[in-house]
């Protein structure tokens, strides 16, 4: 299996909206990254579902919702509704994750946990079988544009090796300060999928910054 990329719409002209979701699109990512933060469980805001929904009406690619919110059971329907594909939580943030990992499945969207630097792996040891994929923060989340912490790529790397332990499927995706200079580390540590803000949106040239993330230089 290839490495996807998932361009974050964070880091994007929001003003220009669907013209940077079509240059994604023709830079050939694989998914669309959809950053949605509270004020409370991160100190920033973004947006809601009614902007996916709006970027839902421009693309056919995957939406991959990252709710960094304390409350995100009342927002699970409303992004299903507004066409979201996946669908991640954060560990530290949600009490009853059977629950909200089981509706998020239940509603058509693919489950995923997002992990901050700081919470161990061994916060994923009763979800296993909930998840389709577990988000890896590399930065304290809340912003875009920071350094990657580079202790994330031996966390990336424990993660696979449990993986295979259990002979389990489930994606491990990346999140954070992602360039093409830290790219191979992950890779090589086993990521599946690489969410990219500033380095994609900064760049005059997206289409080279998506396959040297993937690591395809031909
Ligand atoms: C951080 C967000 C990230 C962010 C990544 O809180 O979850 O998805 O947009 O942006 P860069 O790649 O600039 O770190
Ligand atoms: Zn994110």
């Amino acid at each position: 299996m290839g490495i996807k990329v998932a361009p974050s719409l964070l880091a994007c002209d929001l003003a220009h909206i669907a013209d940077e979701v079509h240059s994604a699109e023709a830079a050939g990512a694989d998914l669309l990254h959809f950053d949605v933060m509270d004020g409370r469980f991160v100190p920033n805001l973004t947006f809601g579902a009614g902007l996916c929904a709006a970027v839902r009406r421009l693309t056919t690619l995957p939406l991959d919702v990252h709710l960094m919110v304390a409350a995100p059971d009342a927002l699970l329907e409303p992004f299903a509704e507004a066409g979201a594909n996946r669908l991640s939580v954060h560990v530290e943030a949600v009490t009853h994750l059977h629950r909200t990992l089981t509706r998020v499945r239940e509603l058509g969207m693919a489950p995923g946990v997002a992990l901050n630097p700081a919470t161990p792996l061994s916060a994923l040891e009763e979800l296993w079988p909930w998840v389709d994929f577990v988000l890896v923060m590399t930065v304290n989340p809340g912003f875009g544009g920071q350094l990657m912490i580079p202790d994330g790529v031996d966390k990336v790397a424990r993660l696979a090796v449990e993986r295979t332990r259990r002979g389990s499927t489930f994606e491990i995706a990346v999140d954070g300060g992602i360039e093409v200079s830290n790219a191979e580390a992950l890779r090589a540590a086993g990521a599946d999928v690489l969410v990219t803000g500033s380095a994609f949106f900064g760049a005059s040239d997206r289409r080279r910054v998506v396959r040297a993330l993937r690591g395809d230089n031909g």
